[in-house]
């Protein structure tokens, strides 16, 4: 059973196996965490993301990390687009973080960090985002043995210990 707990910092800080990225279909890169990510990892990762792109909603994708070494890998997935609730958003927001720990474990990953997926530009709201990846990464089976939330700000970090918590 991995150990999961959550932090308040920069993704691209963390010294993990994999790190998740919140990316955009065309895994060209982006602003917020995307951008965070690209930035570090340096113009490797938009070369790689583009020769495996699109990534759907729900989906993952993994690259190397490039220049985020020690890190060895980014895992690219794709939020919903926070539409009212009505259109599948928890559903597809569920599956990104399910199919992000199933390519982990393709990749033997054993640290992973997770960014809130969607609750930035794609505005799913915070706290019903961090319900659903705690439980999402709780049912999910994996052989890591770590997995880190990061938040980046206090409100996203309260929703996640909310979460982990209830
Ligand atoms: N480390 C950790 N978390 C971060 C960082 C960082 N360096 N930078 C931003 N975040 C947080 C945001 O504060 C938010 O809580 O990541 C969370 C997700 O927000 P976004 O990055 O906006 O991602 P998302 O809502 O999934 O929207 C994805 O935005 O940047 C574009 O290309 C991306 O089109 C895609 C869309």
């Amino acid at each position: 059973m991995a150990e999961i707990d959550v932090v308040l910092g920069d993704i691209t800080e963390q010294r993990v196996d994999a790190i998740v990225n919140a990316a955009n279909e065309s895994l060209l890169g982006g602003g917020g965490v995307d951008g965070a990510i690209h930035r570090a990892a340096g113009p490797g990762l938009a070369e790689a993301g583009a020769a495996i792109a699109p990534c759907a909603p729900g989906d993952a994708k993994a690259t190397p990390a490039f220049d985020l070494a020690p890190v060895r890998h980014v895992i690219h997935t794709v939020g919903p687009v926070w539409a009212g609730g009505g259109h599948g958003e928890a559903d597809t927001l569920a599956s990104c973080y399910r199919r992000a720990l199933l390519v982990a474990d393709e990749l033997g990953a054993d640290s992973i960090a997770f960014p809130a997926i969607a609750t930035g530009v794609y505005g799913f709201p915070t706290a019903q985002a961090a319900r659903i990846a705690v439980a999402t990464v709780r049912a999910t089976p994996t052989n890591a043995t770590r997995i880190t939330f990061v938040a980046f700000d206090e409100d996203t970090h309260a929703a996640l210990t909310a979460a982990l918590d209830g």
